[in-house]
């Protein structure tokens, strides 16, 4: 059994998969989920040639089934989950109105968003009740904790996000886990430079308090934070890391 091990979705690509490699960096075996077994491949590549301990599950975090057969085969393969980054997600038709986005789009975005760490949650719990305790983080977003223009289907996803780790902390936190959410604000990454928000985060950036991008590590670097031996007593909350965005 390793040490410590942390389960993190989305950890093909962006913040998901900066924060794996952190935990890996920190000791930490890391099962590493996506949709996408490409970028699986290539963080699990990353993390062993650095001398890190990885494994891939390729998962769609929609399907309840196919999140708890990555639980089951993370738990076989390393025992336990310690800590887990729940950061599988999309912006789908964000750049639209909200009334211009489609149904399916709503439903893609709150089945991937906010269904799926709900089942992330419901599998991870009882693994780390099983284990004694265990601490997760969910990742919302700036568009969780105030409105959002052009992301209706996102931003009330997250906000569901929000809401969902504060509800889950009441209940969990006397059975010793710690449940949070890191809110992130523009963050460079895939999604916001190839996406559909691509030419409007190109032109909010120099606005930015910070007047740029924050880098994914700079995300990951709350989630140790949180995860770890320094913010025992931070159960609950959403932690927003948006370099002011949201301060104006
Ligand atoms: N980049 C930002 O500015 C920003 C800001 C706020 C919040 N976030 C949130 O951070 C998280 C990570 O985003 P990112 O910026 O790293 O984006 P990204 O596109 O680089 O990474 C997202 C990952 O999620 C995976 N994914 C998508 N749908 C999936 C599914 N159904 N099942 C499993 N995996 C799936 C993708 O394959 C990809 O590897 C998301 O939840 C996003 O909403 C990002």
């Amino acid at each position: 059994m390793a040490s410590k091990v942390a389960f993190v979705t989305g950890a093909g690509s962006g913040i998901g998969r900066a924060t794996a490699q952190l935990f890996a960096s920190r000791d930490y075996a890391v099962a590493l989920v996506d949709v996408s077994e490409k970028g699986l491949q290539e963080t699990e590549a990353s993390i062993q040639s650095a001398g890190g301990t990885a494994a891939y599950f390729v998962c769609d975090v929609s399907d309840d089934m196919s999140v708890a057969a990555a639980v089951t085969g993370a738990v076989a393969r390393f025992g336990k989950i310690d800590a887990a980054f729940n950061a599988a997600g999309i912006d789908g038709e964000a750049g639209k109105l909200t009334a211009e986005q489609s149904l399916e789009n709503w439903h893609r975005v709150i089945g991937i968003d906010l269904t799926g760490i709900f089942h992330c949650m419901r599998h991870l719990i009882p693994v780390m009740l099983a284990n004694g305790g265990g601490a997760i983080v969910n990742c919302a977003s700036s568009a969780g904790v105030r409105g959002a223009a052009y992301c209706g289907a996102y931003s009330a996803a997250k906000h569901g996000v929000v809401g969902l780790t504060k509800t889950t902390a009441l209940e969990y936190g006397a059975q010793g886990i710690r449940i949070n959410a890191v809110c992130p604000g523009m963050i460079k990454t895939p999604m916001t430079q190839t996406g559909p928000m691509k030419e409007l985060i190109d032109s909010m950036v120099l606005t930015t308090p910070l007047g740029r991008l924050g880098e994914p590590e700079e995300i990951g670097a709350a989630v140790m934070w949180l995860c770890g031996p320094d913010a025992t007593f931070v159960h609950g909350q959403a932690i927003v890391v948006d370099g002011a965005i949201t301060s104006r």
